[in-house]
């Protein structure tokens, strides 16, 4: 039995088990906190979650056939797909659960577990997925007021009558999966789809206005010390951290409600910024979303949601890094559940999870013919899939223990930085060893790294323990030395190639040496786990 083999068994009995037990005795998912570290327990246990995320108009299970194939080639675990809120409630009170069964027996039969995707009052900010009931009423479920009195194209955030109307239908939502789905296959939820809005920072309805000029609730205030009205409590940016409190609340009482009745790990997903740093005009993003500068507020606000993640669709190597740092908080698990799936996306796999991401999600994984190029690849064929095959199937069978490591602070990762100054090189410290991961050079010898002919590589790193790492990478060399370049004795590096039992116990396979370790460790295409021993001879 293959590595790959061996796990789907795993889960498979995983699965068995599952549906065996009664419901109450199979623990919920839930993300874990450590020392400001986190990991995604899944039956009890820390799950990887190496998510595919279907196109937005596949959620009809005429569709699913396009999607399994795709998520099965690439090695994904999880499959992050929208239940909409006009095909759960097409008619007002009447609710459809067709899809979600379809998709609960599917993803079971195929051995995926779920991320439900509620597309409901927000999808990209707009109220597209809102039943027609909802859409066509304004005066029921208000849009919000533009600062020159016109309406905006976006549902306002202070009607009480959208939010229970929306708060109502994700409560049946969490109901059905309360009952239909004691096994979890659902293992996180995500409540509305990239929040906030274009074009103007806030609502200027007459409920707004009022709230605006009111000082900061207690509890916000309290816990970002600010205080006073909007408009003097944040300064130039008061009216998308405004808007930001009013999404977010709204967002908050909604997954409120759901956990109430099914308390899973919930998340909301941000569009972004241009930069993950720096000052930016609310006019060039979705004001009032999670994006890096509503983050503090929506974490302030929206307590019932566990994270926040980045829909990062920039390939800018410096400026993915810094969204990867942006959403990493003792306070906020790194959970990216989107991302571009053009080829170079790839690589950032190692940089996510070796910063301890629970979750990393390319975008429009499925054969429907949909592209979201520029955004991600010009077309989805095998040739793209098989290249996030190669991280998924590298992390695939460490699905249950690299978070465990991640938890305890012991992952690194890098990938291929595209930066003229970079020179094709990453450092990883440490502690007492560093490697140094170069990119672009044959497998002989040691010329300068040139880099990849299209950026594709990675390398990440997990303590075992002291002196004692697990390496894994694509189209890199990875090299270890000592920290202090004065430290006495030459370092000895014994080098296992193996995998990981189901027990957890590594099973060596050879011993690399020779030519495979004198020019450093060099990751290519194949599927490789290597155990790394350094020890100083004196
Ligand atoms: C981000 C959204 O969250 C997705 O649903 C999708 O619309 C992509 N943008 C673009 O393909």
């Amino acid at each position: 039995m293959g590595m790959r083999q061996s796990r789907l068994a795993a889960l498979a009995g995983a699965a068995l088990l599952a549906t065996a037990l009664p419901a109450q005795s199979v623990p919920l998912p839930r993300i874990e906190t450590r020392d400001g570290h986190h990991a995604l327990f899944v039956d009890g246990q820390p799950f990887l979650l190496l998510g595919a995320q279907a196109n937005n108009s596949s959620n009809y299970p005429a569709m699913l056939p396009t999607v399994w194939p795709v998520l099965d080639r690439m090695g994904a675990n999880t499959l992050e797909i929208p239940v909409a809120w006009e095909q759960l409630e097409p008619e007002e009170g009447r609710f459809d659960f067709a899809w979600v069964d379809t998709l609960l027996a599917e993803a079971r039969a195929h051995d995926k577990r779920l991320v439900l995707l509620w597309f409901g009052t927000w999808k990209n900010t707009g109220p597209g997925y809102a039943p027609a009931w909802v859409q066509l009423d304004r005066k029921r479920f208000p849009h919000m007021v533009e600062a020159d009195g016109k309406p905006s194209y976006a549902l306002s955030p202070f009607s009480r009558t959208t939010l229970d109307a929306d708060k109502r239908a994700f409560v049946a939502l969490m109901t059905h999966l309360r009952d239909k789905d004691p096994g979890n296959t659902v293992i996180l939820v995500q409540v509305e789809n990239e929040t906030g809005t274009y074009h103007g920072p806030r609502d200027h309805s007459p409920a707004a206005e009022k709230a605006f000029a009111a000082p900061v609730p207690g509890p916000v205030a309290a816990r970002l010390h600010r205080s006073g009205p909007w408009a003097q409590a944040f300064g130039r940016d008061a009216d998308m951290a405004f808007h930001a409190w009013a999404i977010a609340r709204y967002v908050d009482e909604i997954a409120a409600a759901g956990k109430a009745v099914k308390p899973l790990p919930m998340y909301v997903n941000a569009a972004l910024t241009a930069h993950a740093t720096g000052w930016q005009d609310p006019a060039t993003y979705a004001s009032g979303g999670p994006s890096p500068p509503g983050l503090d507020m929506w974490k302030a606000t929206a307590t019932h949601i566990d994270v926040a993640g980045p829909d990062i669709y920039n390939p800018d190597f410096t400026d993915y890094m810094g969204f990867l740092d942006t959403y990493r908080r003792p306070d906020n698990a790194l959970f990216v559940p989107e991302t571009g799936n053009a080829a170079p996306y790839a690589r950032y796999a190692f940089a996510a999870f070796g910063r301890g991401a629970i979750g990393w999600t390319p975008f429009g994984m499925d054969a429907s013919g949909y592209a979201n190029f520029p955004l991600g690849a010009e077309k989805v064929d095998d040739a793209l899939v098989d290249s996030f095959a190669l991280p998924f199937h590298l992390f695939g069978p460490l699905a249950r223990l690299w978070p465990r490591w991640a938890l305890a602070g012991k992952t690194w990762g890098v990938s291929e930085p595209t930066d003229p100054a970079a020179r094709h090189r990453q450092e990883i410290a440490l502690g007492p060893w560093k490697a140094a991961v170069t990119f672009g050079q044959p497998q002989f010898g040691t010329p300068e790294p040139t880099g990849n002919p299209t950026p594709s590589g990675g390398a990440a790193i997990a303590e075992l323990a002291p002196g004692e790492y697990l390496v894994l990478g694509a189209h890199a060399r990875v090299t270890f030395s000592p920290t202090d370049p004065a430290a006495d004795g030459l370092t000895v590096s014994h080098v296992e190639e193996g995998r990981f039992d189901a027990d957890g116990r590594w099973m060596m396979s050879r011993v690399w040496n020779g030519d495979q370790t004198d020019y450093g460790l060099n990751l290519t295409d194949r599927v490789q786990l290597l155990k790394v021993t350094l020890k100083r001879a004196r």
